[in-house]
């Protein structure tokens, strides 16, 4: 086996972005665009990872933490001379190098390891990955020669008009011998368009010095594509999701309109569940099997169980226990719990609150900083009054309790099992099992009086 190590060039301020945000850590379906080189450079299970960092190091640093080894670049002055940097590291090593940069997010694992074998059978020195680009603009042009052997690689802005009509372009990826790379990043010069050390010059240079280079040509040009401004950004949104889609779909889940379901990279989501049209799915949502998630709802890293409905509802940070309903148009907050065959209807907000199996709380109603136990009903228009302007209090509610309609329930307060609040009550001390609370004005009934009413 060759020792394989990777290089990740993330050091670019890319300003073409327009960004107070890196360019690599925009993101594309839920996660940074280095973080997709990352994962997929592990999955070709390359272990020995280099990341060139510079502008705004840190940001890098704490996207990608320990998984890969770090290079400083102090002065961005082009992708050789990042290259460069990461000599300590690895100039003193045999085998091959792939170097990738951290703004082509939808390269895969399988690309990556067809681009090494493809280089080890031509015992080369380098072999570049390249793609046939409908619209070459921005990109190096790879030139060939007569017989259509690789020659050089021209960047956009010194190409002659010639080379710009050239439609091979150059993807940024390459497989090089490592000590070779290293040998002739000794003898790039700044001497372009650009002022820069081009890592893309070292190909002309292992020609020079009689070294084999090939080039590796991949078809699916949306693979290779680089993103340099918003523009891109979006489009490689599109691939990216047209992806994850197709492969749920692949999977045993039903999307009933994938040109309008937009779910995250590490979203998981189990056989049978439904997604209707104008879904969204963040972050590291969990989603069980035969669930229902109905048009327009939006779900942030939350945890659904099996058999699950969800109804044009927003949940973020919640679990929601197998055979549970949510919605229309009801939010399940940070920290929102709902047991077993929970029924939360239409124009309910849950925060921090476990609700235990079978309870149902069907209407207009808020609850805060609780815990409530099993087969508790919570009428229409309930609100857990939880804060007092400075503090947050917890309210308990026991199994079996009935909230009647358009009750308050100020915490702290302990509603036991078994009992009742009548509708309409303000509660604000502690009820024992199996007794009624009422707390509201008497009716007082005045005969005929509703005559001398202005009505
Ligand atoms: C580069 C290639 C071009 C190729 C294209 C593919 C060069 C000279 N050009 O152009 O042939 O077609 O990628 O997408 O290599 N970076 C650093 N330090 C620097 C400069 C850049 O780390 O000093 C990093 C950037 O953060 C970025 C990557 O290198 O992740 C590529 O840089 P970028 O400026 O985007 O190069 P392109 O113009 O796209
Ligand atoms: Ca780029």
């Amino acid at each position: 086996m060759v020792n394989k190590n990777a290089i990740i060039l993330a050091a670019g301020k890319g300003t073409r972005m327009k960004s107070k945000l890196h360019k690599v850590l925009h993101q594309v379906c839920g996660k940074t665009m280095v973080e997709h080189v990352l994962t997929q450079l592990q999955e070709a299970k390359i272990e020995n990872i280099v990341t060139v960092v510079g502008y705004e190091a840190d940001t890098v640093k704490d996207a990608l933490g320990s998984q890969v080894h770090y290079a400083l670049q102090k002065q961005q002055l082009g992708t050789g001379h990042a290259v460069m940097q990461t000599e300590d590291l690895l100039g003193d090593l045999d085998g091959e190098t792939l170097v990738v940069s951290g703004d082509t997010p939808l390269f895969t694992a399988a690309t990556f390891n067809h681009l090494c074998q493809y280089h080890e059978q031509r015992h080369a020195a380098v072999t570049i990955l390249t793609s046939n680009a409908p619209d070459p603009t921005g990109y190096g042009r790879i030139v060939r020669n007569e017989v259509g052997i690789v020659e050089r690689i021209v960047e956009q802005k010194d190409a002659s008009v010639e080379e710009q009509a050239i439609h091979e372009i150059n993807t940024g990826v390459y497989c090089f011998d490592n000590r070779k790379l290293f040998a002739a990043l000794k003898k790039i010069t700044n001497n372009n368009a650009q002022g820069e050390y081009y890592l893309t010059d070292v190909i002309s240079i292992l020609k020079e010095d009689n070294e084999i280079v090939t080039a590796y040509q991949m078809e699916d040009f949306d693979e290779s594509m680089g993103v340099n401004d918003r523009v891109a950004l979006a489009r490689a949104t599109k691939i990216m999701q047209n992806r994850i889609n197709t492969q749920l779909m692949k999977d045993g889940v039903t999307l009933v309109d994938p040109a309008t379901t937009y779910i995250d990279a590490d979203v998981q989501i189990g056989q049978d569940t439904v997604i209707e049209g104008g879904v969204v799915i963040k972050g590291r949502t969990v989603i069980g099997a035969d669930c229902l998630i109905g048009a327009g709802s939006r779900i942030e890293n939350s945890i659904l169980h099996d058999d699950v409905t969800i109804m044009s509802s927003a949940l973020e940070q919640a679990e929601v226990h197998s055979g549970a309903d949510v919605g229309p148009n009801s939010h399940l907050r940070p920290k929102a719990e709902l047991g077993e065959n929970v029924h939360v209807g239409n124009f309910c907000e849950v925060k921090k609150a476990y609700i235990g199996a079978g309870t149902k709380v069907g209407h207009l109603t808020y609850i805060g900083d609780a815990t409530l136990g099993k087969n508790i009903n919570v009428g229409c228009g309930v609100v857990f009054v939880n804060y007092d302007g400075t503090n947050k209090h917890h309210t308990t509610v026991g199994d079996h309790a009935f909230i009647g309609s358009n009750s308050n329930i100020v915490a702290p307060v302990n509603i036991a099992a078994d009992s009742f609040v009548a509708a309409g009550s303000t509660i604000t001390d502690s009820i024992k099992q199996f007794d009624m609370a009422i707390a509201r004005a008497r009716q007082v009934n005045k005969p005929d009086y509703a005559k001398k009413l202005p009505w």
